[in-house]
């Protein structure tokens, strides 16, 4: 009875703890591949910006996105983390005129990409 307790206990932790994650149904999808195609990347695009029709895995991005933003993305699971982070970083560099555009929708008043500026100037990324 005792390890039946335990056990379930240890059951409700793991389950919970899942739940706190954004879904990683989608963290094999080739991000280079994506950045690189402008058809491609132009699809998620317009998908952010209600501009035109969303696959489930940039549907599921719009809808994390503002939170993700918000919480310093406490959901994202590593392979997230790390895949932001190098998309901001793509696009700063390579898009920036639509990388514009995004951070006016999801990121008006310039909060967040300060806050991520200081944390890459901090570890050594020049944005
Ligand atoms: C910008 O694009 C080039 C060519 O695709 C790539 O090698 C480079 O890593 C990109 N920049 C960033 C910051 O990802």
């Amino acid at each position: 009875m005792k390890s039946f307790i335990v056990i379930s206990l240890a059951l409700i932790v793991v389950v919970t703890a899942q739940n706190n994650r954004y879904t990683s149904k989608y963290d094999g999808i080739d991000i280079d591949e994506i950045l690189k195609s402008n058809r491609l990347f132009n699809n998620y695009y317009k998908c952010l910006l209600d501009q035109g029709r969303c696959t489930p895995d940039a549907n599921e991005l719009k809808r994390i996105l503002p939170e993700a933003l918000q919480t310093n993305c406490e959901k994202c699971t590593e392979k997230q983390r790390k895949g932001a982070v190098h998309v901001i970083n793509y696009l700063i560099e390579n898009r920036s005129s639509q990388w514009k555009v995004l951070q006016q929708r999801y990121d008006p008043g310039n909060v967040y990409i300060t806050k991520y500026q200081k944390e890459a100037r901090a570890s050594g990324i020049k944005i």
